[in-house]
C-alpha cells in the first residue's frame, strides 16, 4: 500500500505530486509528505492528515521554484499515522531523504546495528532505517548513490518500492523495487515515478514497469539507466504505451468514484466481452485459454486463490467450473494457503484473482504454487502488474481503473471472465451441449444491455436504505451461486458504511444467525427465481416468524415473495449462472446509499486501502 509520486525536470513538481498523490490515495490516506528541492533550497512538509491537507499547509509556505520533489501518502504499518512517521524521511546527515511503499521484515536488527553506530531515529518507521542504512553505506564504501542503495538493499528482507534523492546529486533520482509497484514515465528531459502510472497520464504515455529487484537512475537529461540488484546486471527496460487516459481516472459527474464504477458496469462488462464472446461465430474466443486448454481439460484440479472481493468472485468460479467443467474445485484465501504447506499436484491448475493484480499475499500464494509445479493462470484488471507477469498464461478483466476502495465493477468483470472461460472449457469437453451453448452465449451477451436497464431506475433502493441506515448489523443471505453474492453483499456494507454485517448461506441460517434475528434485524435476502427458490421461500417465512425485517432481490414479475418480504428489489431475468452479474448490483446502491446517509468517506473508508501490497 502507500503511494508514492515523484518528479525530476524542468516543470514544477508541486502540482504534479500533489495531483498525483490524490490520485494514488487509493492506496492509503493516513497521512501525506512532500518534499521540493532545487539546487539551493529544500523543503519539506508533512500531515496526519489527507493531501488535501497537504495541499492547505504547503500553500501557507513561501513558494520557491523547484526542479525536483517526491510525495507520499501512508497507510500505516510501522508507527501510527502522524506527523513524524509520514513520509519522506531524511538521514541523519540532513542529505539523504526516502519515500517508501512496503515493509522492511529486518528493520529492527539494521536499526540496532545502526543506533551502535550512533543513528539517531526520529520516526518509529522502518523507512528511516532503510534511508541511514543507505547514508552509512555509503560513508563505508565511498560510492555513487546509486551503487549505495544497490548494497543496502540487499542487505534488506521484505518488499519495498523507493525513491532516493540526495541533495548533492541534485538532478539524479534513484528509485528501486522488491514487491511494491513502481512506474516510471518518461518525459522529455524529465522522469515521473508513480506506484502506478496515473500520476502521470496527461504527462507522457511511455512508461516502463519497474521488475521486482531493479533499481533505476533517473538523472535529468539522460536516459534511464535499470540494473538488477543482486546480480548487478545492466538490464534492457521495455518501454510500454499506456492505454488508459485522465478520462477513465475522473469522477465523470458523478458524486464519488465508487458510483461511477457501478454505473459503468454495462461498460465494463462489455469491454470484458469484447473480442471473446463471438455471437456470430457462435464461440468463445480467449486466445491465452486455447494455447493451454489442455491443462484445463487434463486438470486433476482447479485451486482458486485470491483476497477480498477478488475471493467472493472465486466462489462464483467455484460454482461455474464445477458445473461446466465437471472438475473439482477448491477456493483459498491467498494468505491461508501461502502458510498452510498446501499439497500441490502437478496436473493442478491455479487461477489467482486480483484486481490490482499486487496483492501481497496472492503474489506469495502463486509464487509458492509456481514452485510446486503447478500451472498457474491468472485472471487480473490492471495491464502489466505484478500478478499478471507472474503467471504462465491469463486473461485481463478490461474493467478499467477501480479507483474507489470497494470493489465494484471488478468484481462483475471477474465473474464475467470466469463466466467465459467456464463455457469455453465446459463446450470443449462436450459437458455443455450445442443448443445450451448458444442459448448461454446469446444470454451472455445480452447482459451489459440488462444492466444498463436496471441502473435507469434505482431510486427504491435508496428509499429502502432509508429505513436501514441507522441499524447496528445487517444479514446477508444467499444460496448456490448468490451465497458468494451475499458476502459480497456484507462486505460492501462492511467496508464503507461501518455497519456489522455478514453473509451466510440461507440454509446455515438455522445453525446460529437466526438466534439474531428480532424485529430490528435487517435481513437481505436474494431469492431469484431460478436455483433453489422454494427453499430460499422457506427461509423467508423462518425470518418473517421471527419479525426480522426482509429485504428480498428478486426476480421482475415475482410475487410470492413480494407477499412476504418488507421491501423487494427486482432484477432482470437471467439463468442462475448468471444471476450474481444482477443481484450483486443492488447490494453496492444498497450499501453506498446507506454509507451516504450515515455521513462515511465512501471512495476512501477508514483503515482501508485499494491494493493491498503488504502481508
Ligand atoms: C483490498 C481491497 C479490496 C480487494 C482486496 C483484494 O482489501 O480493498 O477491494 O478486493 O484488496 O485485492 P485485489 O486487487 O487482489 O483484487
Amino acid at each position: 500500500m502507500c503511494g508514492i509520486v515523484a518528479y525530476i525536470g524542468d516543470k514544477n513538481p508541486l502540482p504534479i505530486i500533489i495531483e498525483g498523490l490524490q490520485r494514488l490515495e487509493y492506496r492509503g490516506y493516513d497521512s501525506a509528505g512532500i518534499f521540493l528541492s532545487n539546487k539551493s533550497e529544500n523543503s519539506t512538509t508533512k500531515v496526519a492528515a489527507k493531501v488535501e491537507d497537504l495541499k492547505l499547509e504547503i500553500e501557507k509556505k513561501p513558494n520557491f521554484k523547484a526542479t525536483v520533489g517526491m510525495g507520499h501518502t501512508r497507510w500505516a504499518t510501522h508507527g501510527v499515522p502522524n506527523q513524524e512517521n509520514a513520509h519522506p524521511h531524511l538521514s541523519n546527515s540532513g542529505d539523504l531523504f526516502i519515500v517508501h511503499n512496503g515493509i522492511i521484515e529486518n528493520y529492527d536488527v539494521l536499526k540496532k546495528e545502526l543506533i551502535k553506530r550512533e543513528y539517531t531515529f526520529y520516526s518509529e518507521t522502518d523507512s528511516e532505517v532503510l534511508i541511514n542504512l543507505i547514508e552509512e553505506t555509503q560513508k563505508q564504501e565511498q560510492v555513487k548513490l546509486g551503487k549505495a542503495v544497490q548494497i543496502a538493499l540487499n542487505q534488506v528482507v521484505g518488499a519495498y518500492g523507493i525513491v532516493v534523492f540526495d541533495r548533492k546529486k541534485p538532478d539524479e533520482l534513484v528509485v528501486a523495487r522488491l514487491g511494491s509497484p513502481l512506474a516510471i514515465g518518461l518525459g522529455k528531459d524529465s522522469f515521473y515515478v508513480g506506484s502506478d502510472a496515473t500520476p502521470f497520464l496527461e504527462y507522457t504515455r511511455d512508461v516502463v514497469y519497474l521488475e521486482d529487484s531493479e533499481i533505476a537512475i533517473l538523472k535529468k537529461g539522460k536516459p534511464i539507466k535499470v540494473r538488477n540488484i543482486s546480480d548487478d546486471i545492466e538490464v534492457d527496460p521495455y518501454i510500454e504505451k499506456l492505454k488508459w487516459n485522465l478520462e477513465n481516472i475522473q469522477k465523470g459527474g458523478y458524486d464519488h468514484f465508487m458510483l461511477k464504477e457501478i454505473f459503468e458496469q454495462p461498460q465494463a462488462i462489455s469491454n470484458a466481452l469484447r473480442g471473446r464472446l463471438l455471437m456470430s461465430e457462435n464461440q468463445i474466443q480467449i486466445s491465452s485459454l486455447t494455447e493451454h486448454e489442455n491443462k484445463f481439460l487434463n486438470a486433476r484440479r482447479i485451486l482458486i486463490i485470491a483476497c477480498g472481493t477478488s475471493w467472493h468472485a472465486g466462489l462464483v468460479g467455484e460454482y461455474l467450473f464445477e458445473s461446466f467443467l465437471r472438475v473439482p474445485v477448491e477456493v483459498e484465501y491467498a494468505s491461508e494457503f501461502r502458510y498452510r504447506n498446501p499439497i500441490i499436484f502437478p496436473d493442478d491448475v491455479v487461477i489467482p484473482i486480483s484486481q490490482s493484480g499486487e496483492t501481497a499475499d496472492t503474489l506469495a500464494a502463486i509464487k509458492i504454487a509456481k514452485e510446486k509445479g503447478a500451472f498457474i493462470f491468472g485472471i487480473c484488471n490492471v495491464v502489466g502488474s505484478s500478478i499478471s507477469r507472474e503467471t504462465h498464461g491469463g486473461v485481463y478483466t478490461h474493467a478499467g481503473p477501480e479507483i474507489g476502495v470497494a470493489s465494484t465493477k471488478a468484481f462483475t468483470t471477474q465473474i464475467t471472465v470466469l463466466s467465459l472461460m467456464a463455457l469455453k472449457l465446459g463446450e470443449l469437453k462436450g459437458v455443455i451441449g450445442k443448443v445450451k451453448f448458444h442459448d448461454y452465449l446469446t444470454e451472455l451477451s445480452q447482459v451489459p444491455d440488462k444492466i444498463e436497464c436496471f441502473l435507469k431506475n434505482t431510486n427504491n433502493i435508496r428509499e429502502i436504505a432509508t429505513h436501514y441506515h441507522k441499524s447496528p448489523n445487517c444479514l446477508y443471505l444467499g444460496r448456490g451461486y448468490n451465497f458468494p453474492v451475499a458476502l459480497e453483499g456484507a462486505l460492501k456494507l462492511k467496508e464503507i458504511s461501518y455497519i456489522h454485517a455478514e453473509g451466510y448461506p440461507a440454509a446455515e441460517m438455522k445453525h446460529g444467525p437466526i438466534a439474531l434475528i428480532d424485529e430490528n434485524m435487517p435481513v437481505v435476502v436474494i431469492a431469484t427465481k431460478k436455483g433453489h427458490y422454494d427453499k430460499i421461500v422457506s427461509n423467508i417465512q423462518e425470518i418473517k416468524s421471527r419479525k426480522g425485517k426482509i429485504i428480498a432481490i428478486v426476480t421482475q414479475g415475482d410475487t410470492t415473495v413480494k407477499q412476504l418480504a418488507d421491501h423487494v428489489i427486482e432484477i432482470p431475468e437471467s439463468s442462475e449462472c448468471f444471476s450474481p452479474l444482477f443481484s450483486t448490483l443492488p447490494l453496492q446502491l444498497f450499501s453506498y446509499h446507506i454509507a451516504l446517509m450515515r455521513g462515511c468517506n465512501v471512495d476512501q473508508p477508514r483503515n482501508l486501502a485499494k491494493s493491498v501490497t503488504v502481508e
